[in-house]
C-alpha cells in the first residue's frame, strides 16, 4: 500500500523530469492557476522561496513575456526572464532589493516558502506562519490593484487566524490544497484575490 502511494506520488516528479521542471512543486502552481486564473500575460509576478525555481518556470511559460522576480535565501541557478535576488525575506535590505527590482509593484506575489522542518510539528507550524505572515506583509506592500497573492501554510491551530488576517486585506480568499502536495504534507495553499482598496499600491 505505501509502495503504491509513494508511487503515484512519484508520478509528478517524474514528470516535472520530463518536462523540464526543476521540481514536482511546479505541478502545484499549475494546479492553482488552473482553478484561480492568476497569471495573466506580462504580470510582474514576485515569487518568494523560489529555489530551486520551478513555480519561476511556469510563471514564466503561462505569463508569456512577464516580469518575474525570484527571491530565495539560497541562490538560484539562473533562469531566462527572471530576475533572481538572494535574500531573506525577513530582512529589510531583502525588502529594500525588491523594492528596487520592482518598482511599479507585482501583479502576482506567490510564496512557497518553507523552511527545513523539525519534526517538532507545533514548531514547524508556527515558523510557517511568521513565514507567511513576512510574505503577506510583502504582498501588501508591493500588489497592484486587482493583484493576487497566493501563500503556502501549514495545517495547525493558527491557519485560521492567518487566513482571517488576510480577509481583511483581500475581498476573496480561499484555502486550497492541490492534488500534487505529496500526501503526508500538511501544506495549504492560501489563494487571495482582489486587495481591499488601503492594501494596494
Ligand atoms: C519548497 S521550496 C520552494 C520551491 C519552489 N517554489 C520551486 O517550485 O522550485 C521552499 C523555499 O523557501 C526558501 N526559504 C525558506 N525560508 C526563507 C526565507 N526566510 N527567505 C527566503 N526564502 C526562504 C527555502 O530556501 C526553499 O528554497
Amino acid at each position: 500500500m505505501a509502495w503504491r502511494k509513494q508511487q503515484s506520488q512519484d508520478r509528478f516528479f517524474q514528470q516535472a523530469k520530463k518536462e523540464g521542471y526543476r521540481a514536482r512543486s511546479a505541478y502545484k502552481l499549475l494546479e492553482i492557476n488552473d482553478k484561480f486564473h492568476l497569471i495573466r500575460p506580462g504580470d510582474k509576478i514576485l515569487d518568494l522561496g523560489a529555489a530551486p525555481g520551478s513555480w519561476s518556470q511556469v510563471a514564466a511559460k503561462l505569463g508569456k513575456a512577464p516580469k518575474i522576480v525570484a527571491v530565495d535565501i539560497q541562490p538560484i541557478e539562473p533562469l531566462p526572464g527572471v530576475q533572481t535576488i538572494q535574500g531573506d525575506i525577513t530582512k529589510e535590505e531583502t525588502i529594500a532589493k525588491i523594492a528596487d527590482a520592482l518598482p511599479e509593484g507585482a501583479d502576482l506575489v506567490l510564496s512557497d516558502i518553507a523552511r527545513a522542518a523539525s519534526g517538532i510539528r507545533f514548531a514547524d507550524h508556527a515558523r510557517s506562519i511568521q513565514l507567511a505572515q513576512a510574505a503577506l506583509e510583502i504582498a501588501r506592500r508591493f500588489l497592484k490593484p486587482n493583484g493576487a497573492f497566493v501563500v503556502k501554510v501549514f495545517q495547525g491551530e493558527d491557519l485560521r487566524d492567518f487566513v482571517e488576517e488576510t480577509k481583511r486585506w483581500f475581498e476573496t480568499v480561499k484555502v486550497f490544497r492541490p492534488q500534487a502536495s505529496r500526501q503526508e504534507s500538511d501544506e495549504h495553499f492560501v489563494v487571495c484575490q482582489r486587495p481591499r482598496k488601503e492594501t494596494s499600491k
